[in-house]
């Protein structure tokens, strides 16, 4: 039976807030729906919502310091407001900076923004992500991710390049966003009492719970954009699921078989793994329906898909084709996709959770919030009424968490311990967080940063040991950058950059699992009984000596695209390792002496054999499994470190490499010996 939706949560509206009440279902406001892409660009910036708040936008956002923008998802806020802002003038003494939680989001909306301003990628508009910087001198408008931002404070605190700075897909809560918010505020405090060019800060969220916000940015007024929201019926299933996945298949083709063909569906899932499953068989089912039923296509959507494949989402469906997308979070609210009638929600995210006893962050699936549920639900009533179904009870959704913990609370800091370090803050515990992390999460980190040799405690204080700025210069994990730092005692850092720039981007094996068996034989000429590390090199190797030839990509199932980034992500890390005097060389065929570093670099990481087949994580002592896609699932190997822990049925490692107990202890004696059981051999 269908329910009534219950409210999104609390829309208060705080006194002293501006609050642009937008026209609802206008005919003719509607943006292009399928079909009509040739709608030219500046009539498409004209038809978004904000369009019509744009001057009264304008006069509070010149006026103010800070301010909290909040709007739907789709109402332009991401792709208008930099640009209104520069059209305006504002801020034109530097450049404005509008920070992303994702990276393809960074990538995309730069590319949408330098469309509508018709002018090439890197020029007036350009982005920065990790390891790849499309910016020129004549860049005004730069999207980022959180991240980069983050980094570039540390080489200029105040962050004098910019004048304005949106904090974008604020209601995310990354760790790299919590710790900006910090950061940007001292800058902004610091340039007043400098009297330099002032710094203006607006944090953009499609969440209405903004007080925590309004509150930390010296109570910053709100500026709320109404949206067109639909009304949105809400199902709930009337017993709890015990397969989600199933419950998602039934739901597919059941609205599939009832509702008119042009109603597209959107399905919330955790990740690549269980969408690419799904969608097979959805087009396997969707093959052997009756006719009446009319065509599908089914369309993946997570982060690690090759941009190109992203695009595919925004495209419209061939006439009398119904679009199902599969997505993971990214389509909540940093995409936006015309033509969605369904939402079916599973109700789970793959998200970071973190245990400050054991120190273990592990990626899981989990439920979401009722937050993150209502923007699902939210996405079916862009256009016109919509359908929510919730593969869950009322009753389990009442009982969610109202809002999804920021990250800060439930990830590793010690990344971001080392950056605070390096951006010279001392005592981190002080910092000016919007929400603080536990003193046991900091304690952590301190502890492993401290293992890793980055930290020292002098007089009672935790300071930056030489090596630990050296471990800051480089955009990655300390246990990564750490690996690469004593690369050269081992006579292999050239591998080692090579290991490192293969595990920085997303994968660059394609396995597409309808053609499973081939795959599997052509991996097999590069698989190493030495690890995954090992195996990935061996492809590397192999893909250079052939000068990056795509047909050899193809035929060896290898991301060619990914491949190339590879290639960027080992010149830059290079380009830091010249600069710290770092010497490289290549230690030719002896692995050996590879693995040896890993395990100085990576032994926080690693895992024992027990008597009974199974593993236990030496740091937390936990029960782990290898992952069935490692090539050393069937080995099993007595020792091994690991890159990251994966909890599904069981808490998998991935991607791991076969090392001595020696090595383990070797690198870090009097940690192992004081924490565990293992013995020279
Ligand atoms: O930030 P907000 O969610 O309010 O909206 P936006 O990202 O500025 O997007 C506004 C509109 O621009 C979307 O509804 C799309 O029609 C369009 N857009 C696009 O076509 N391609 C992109 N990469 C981003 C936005
Ligand atoms: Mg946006």
């Amino acid at each position: 039976m269908p329910h009534d939706p219950d409210p999104p949560p609390a829309k208060k509206f705080k006194p002293g807030s501006v609050f642009f009440r937008l026209e609802k279902n206008k005919p003719g406001m509607l943006l292009p729906r399928k079909g009509n892409v040739t709608t030219p660009i500046d009539v498409q910036r004209k038809q978004l919502p904000i369009y019509q708040a744009k001057p009264r936008l304008l006069n509070e956002l010149r006026r103010l310091h800070n301010a909290i923008v909040i709007g739907e998802t789709g109402s332009g806020k991401t792709t208008q407001i930099p640009q209104y802002l520069f059209e305006a003038g504002i801020g034109r003494q530097g450049l404005i900076a509008i920070t992303q939680p994702r990276r393809v989001a960074a990538i995309s909306l730069a590319g949408r923004v330098a469309e509508e301003k018709r002018t090439q990628l890197g020029k007036l508009v350009g982005y920065t992500v990790r390891f790849e910087d499309v910016t020129s001198p004549e860049t005004k408008l730069k999207f980022m991710t959180d991240g980069m931002l983050l980094r570039e404070a540390i080489g200029d605190p105040l962050l004098l390049r910019y004048t304005v700075v949106i904090l974008d897909e604020a209601h995310e809560r990354t760790v790299h966003t919590d710790v900006l918010f910090g950061v940007v505020k001292a800058a902004q405090r610091r340039r007043r009492e400098l009297n330099k060019i002032p710094l203006k800060v607006i944090v953009m969220s499609a969440t209405m719970d903004v007080d925590l916000f309004s509150e930390y940015f010296n109570k910053s007024p709100v500026l709320y954009l109404e949206g067109r929201q639909h009304p949105i019926q809400i199902y709930y299933t009337k017993q709890p699921q015990s397969d989600y996945l199933q419950a998602a298949l039934v739901s597919v083709f059941q609205i599939h078989q009832e509702a008119p063909q042009s109603h597209d569906i959107l399905v919330f899932m955790t990740g690549q793994e269980e969408i690419e499953a799904l969608a097979r068989t959805c087009r396997d089912i969707a093959k052997h329906l009756p006719d009446s039923c009319g065509p599908m296509v089914v369309i993946p959507l997570y982060a690690s898909l090759p941009p190109a494949q992203q695009l595919r989402v925004f495209q419209p469906a061939p006439k009398g084709c119904r679009k199902v997308i599969l997505a993971t979070n990214i389509a909540e609210t940093s995409v936006t996709i015309s033509g969605i009638k369904f939402v079916i929600d599973t109700g789970m995210v793959k998200a970071k959770r973190f245990n400050p006893d054991s120190g273990l962050e592990v990626l899981a699936v989990q439920r979401v919030s009722k937050a993150q549920a209502w923007q699902r639900a939210g996405r079916a009533g862009r256009e016109d009424a919509g359908v929510c179904y919730r593969l869950y009870t009322e009753q389990e959704f009442d009982n969610l968490i109202p809002m999804t913990v920021p990250e800060i609370q439930r990830c590793n800091l010690a990344g971001v311990m080392l950056q605070l370090m390096a951006l010279g803050i001392p005592d981190v515990m002080n910092f000016d967080f919007m929400s603080k992390p536990s003193p046991e999460t900091v304690r952590s980190a301190v502890e492993h940063l401290e293992l890793l040799g980055a930290l020292e405690r002098k007089d009672g204080q935790v300071l930056l040991t030489a090596l630990g700025k050296k471990m800051a210069s480089f955009p990655l994990e300390p246990r990564y950058a750490k690996t690469i730092l004593v690369s050269p005692d081992f006579c292999c850092s050239e591998e080692i950059l090579s290991i490192v720039s293969l595990l920085s981007v997303d994968t660059v094996l394609y396995n597409p699992p309808a053609r499973r068996e081939e795959v599997l034989a052509a991996r097999k000429k590069f698989t190493s009984s030495e690890g995954d590390h090992m195996t990935l090199l061996n492809i590397y190797r192999a893909f250079k000596k052939v000068g990056g030839n795509k047909e050899w990509c193809r035929e060896n199932f290898v991301n060619s695209r990914n491949m190339g980034l590879v290639k960027e992500v080992q010149a830059q890390l290079r380009e830091i390792c010249l600069k710290l005097n770092l010497k490289l060389e290549s230690c030719g065929v002896d692995t050996g002496n590879i693995r040896h570093c890993l395990a100085h670099g990576m032994f926080i990481s690693a895992a024992e054999l027990q008597p009974d087949g199974s593993y236990l994580a030496l740091d937390s002592h936990q029960a782990v499994a290898i992952h069935p896609s490692s090539v050393l699932f069937q080995a099993k190997p007595a020792y091994v470190v690991f890159n990251e822990l994966l909890h599904t049925s069981r808490c998998y490692m991935r991607d791991l490499c076969l090392v001595d107990a020696d090595w383990l202890l070797d690198a870090a004696p009097e940690y192992f010996g004081r924490k565990l059981h293992i013995t020279r051999s």
